[in-house]
């Protein structure tokens, strides 16, 4: 006999209350085999063939099909997709799934707390697991708030130095003024994305020189500033990048701070990469400085092995966000007691993203992730050298400030345009996809680039990457 839960779930068509033994037998089989399969490298990437075809004919289903056959054409779409948790994906900022993150993403989900508004202990929860990203990078945070990654993250931050700067703009746009925003030639995208979305314009971004270490120009930065003020616009914020997302460059954040501190301009830190290195023994020095920022972000899906999407922004000033993104709203209970996050943060409805790192780092224990982060930063440094040392590659960035390491393979043949026999063996070796790497264009120059932030590569992958790339 159901209770009358039961009932109505069955009377649904929608609950799975009548399987759920079959559900979670198979789900558990299945996280098991695929949490198996990613520890060892694969021959290769199938295509789905037939079972893919067949289901992307399909029109919208009408009727239902069995759970189980439904669960087999799941994973076969899944097994034939790119996963960034293979011990091999070496493209972009890849990514883990990070199984205790995924466990908590289940329950999360199954539980579907909207984060927009105060959820009791899920609430807690993510002010919690807030304060022990900061303690782990070592800023003092006086807010901050998870969000779906690094662009979401440099928006809001924007966001709250516009407001500190120019608090008008909240209601009357930007059309008044014009603003300037300070940042290397190798800041990621999004800063430009966030300029234009705030009505600064992505003009307004000085993308300035780098020296020798690939680190923005401090000198550069204060000109520029002042060259700003001098012909009428204002700082908006510098934006310092701690991890490049092209070669994993940290730009000099204490120069950068004083040049801050001096000129009252908002110092923004992009760690949406390379800030969990700040916890390491290894690479620390280089992120000296950053506890000095007005605010950093730092996406825990990248660094910190969690599955998508788990990013997050820690602010010093407790009020800014406040001051940014609260507003009126006739539909939400407000009072002295409750806070909704949704006046500290740019999204409405949010998934309980906070959850998964909170649960990882109790079952894991910060030191786990640092001895990973360390496994990283050998990596990228193991294959630096085997680059130096191989006959037909040659490094294009220098040694590798963090975890990615671009390169070239000379062929020995003359005459050959390296960009484009470069970019040929990137398609190979996607296309085989024994390994995946991504390319990029690094100082005018087509390379393949490496990055290690997967906690399942281990050193004969550095290996296996050096002989897949050298065997067309
Ligand atoms: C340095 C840096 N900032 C921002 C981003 C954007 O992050 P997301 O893709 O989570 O929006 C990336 C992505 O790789 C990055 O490397």
């Amino acid at each position: 006999m159901g209770t009358p839960a039961d009932a109505s779930a069955s009377a649904s068509q929608l609950g799975l209350a009548d399987v759920d033994a079959i559900a979670l037998g198979r789900l558990s089989q299945e996280l098991a085999t695929a949490w198996h399969g990613f520890r060892r490298a694969r021959s290769g990437q199938p295509d789905g063939g037939e079972v893919l075809e067949g289901l992307l004919e399909e029109g919208l289903p009408e009727g239902g099909v069995p759970l189980t056959q439904a669960i087999d054409d799941a994973m076969a779409v899944l097994d034939s997709s790119l996963a960034q948790s293979r011990p091999r994906f070496f493209g972009f900022v890849g990514g883990s799934g990070l199984e205790s993150g995924v466990l908590a993403d289940a329950l999360a989900a199954s539980f579907d707390i909207n984060m927009a508004s105060w959820s009791a202990a899920a609430t807690l929860i993510e002010e919690q697991a807030i304060g022990w990203l900061a303690a782990f990078i070592g800023f003092p945070a006086g807010d901050g708030h998870f969000t779906s990654g690094g662009t979401v993250s440099t928006v809001s931050a924007l966001a709250a130095a516009r407001q500190r700067v120019a608090p008008e703009c909240r209601a009357l746009g930007t059309g008044h003024r014009r603003f300037g925003i300070y940042c290397s030639r190798e800041a990621h995208a999004s800063v430009g994305r966030a300029a234009e979305l705030l009505g600064v314009g992505s003009a307004a971004v000085r993308a300035l020189p780098q020296g020798p270490e690939r680190g923005v120009v401090p000198r550069a930065v204060a000109e520029a500033i002042d060259a700003d003020r001098a012909d009428g616009s204002t700082p908006l914020a510098v934006v310092a990048t701690a991890g490049t997302t092209l070669t994993g460059a940290i730009d000099p954040l204490d120069a950068l701070a004083d040049i801050c501190a001096a000129r009252g301009v908002w110092l923004h830190v992009d760690g949406a990469y390379g800030a969990p290195a700040a916890a390491t023994r290894s690479v620390a020095a280089k992120f000296v400085g950053l506890e000095r920022a007005d605010s950093v972000s730092l996406d825990p899906h990248k660094w910190l092995y969690l599955p998508k999407a788990c990013g997050a922004l820690l602010i010093r000033d407790p009020r800014l966000l406040e001051a940014t993104f609260g507003h009126e709203k006739s539909y939400m209970p407000d009072g002295e007691e409750l806070s909704n996050a949704v006046d500290r943060t740019l999204e409405y409805s949010r998934p309980f993203r906070a959850f998964k790192l909170w649960l990882a780092f109790r079952v894991h224990g910060a030191d786990a992730f640092r001895a990973a982060i360390e496994r990283n930063i050998a990596h990228a440094r193991l294959l630096y050298a085997l680059v130096q040392q191989h006959p037909r590659l040659r490094a294009v960035a220098g040694p590798p400030a963090l975890s990615i390491v671009p390169f070239q393979h000379v062929p020995e043949e003359e005459g050959v345009d390296l960009d484009a026999h470069n970019a040929g063996i990137v398609r190979r070796l996607q296309r085989e996809g024994r390994v995946w790497v991504a390319s990029a264009v690094v100082d005018g120059r087509v390379t393949i680039r490496p990055c290690f932030v997967n906690f399942r590569t281990v050193d004969e992958d550095v290996h296996a990457l050096i002989d897949e790339v050298c065997r067309g």
